[in-house]
């Protein structure tokens, strides 16, 4: 039974754009949790913030968390950032998932994040204090979550997505 693998990591960590190459290249499906909470509310994340706050919008990526955790099989899944902020999202995940970290380091992601929209979090005049207040206090949930930790920020995907087939032991010629 083939393992999922779970990107997880900060907003701008490359949870996507890795994660549909990786998919592709190991014959896998790519799954985006933002973008099944978009489908199963009907609205952006932006729209469902704004109806129904932070806590609505996390109440909902923990239904939809639970769902994929049972359901998907040799899928790569991109996770929101802040899917660490509830145990369970990554108790649940484990089960079925490696759990990958795309650790960036803060810099890089203000500079990435400086024109992004549709994220709510960062809708503040100060935006790369936001950012470099969250990452401190995301960053210690990320690395117990992790089952291993690659760096992001700067480098090629390709690069990346060598070292995690690499670190997880994937034989790339049983995945094709
Ligand atoms: C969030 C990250 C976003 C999205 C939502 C909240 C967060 O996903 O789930 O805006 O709390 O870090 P990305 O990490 O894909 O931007």
């Amino acid at each position: 039974m083939k393992r999922n693998i779970a990107l997880i990591g900060f907003m701008g960590s490359g949870k996507s754009s890795a994660g549909k190459r990786m998919a592709r290249r190991l014959g896998y499906e790519f799954v985006e949790i933002d973008r099944l909470i978009e489908q199963q509310a009907g609205k952006s994340v932006a729209q469902i913030f704004a109806e129904l706050g932070e806590p609505g919008f996390r109440d909902l990526e923990e239904e939809i968390i639970n769902k994929v955790s049972v359901s998907a099989r040799g899928a790569v899944i991109a996770c929101g950032g802040g899917v660490v902020q509830r145990p369970v999202n990554i108790d649940r995940l484990r089960n079925s998932s490696h759990i990958v970290y795309l650790e960036t380091d803060t810099a890089s992601l203000q500079d990435r994040l400086s024109n992004s929209r549709n994220r709510p979090l960062l809708e503040h005049p100060d935006r790369d204090r936001i950012i470099a207040d969250l990452h401190t206090a995301r960053r210690p949930l990320y690395e117990a979550a992790a089952d291993i930790t690659v760096k992001t920020g700067g480098r090629p995907f390709a690069a990346v997505i060598n070292e995690i087939i690499e670190k997880l032991g994937i034989d790339e010629s049983q995945h094709q």
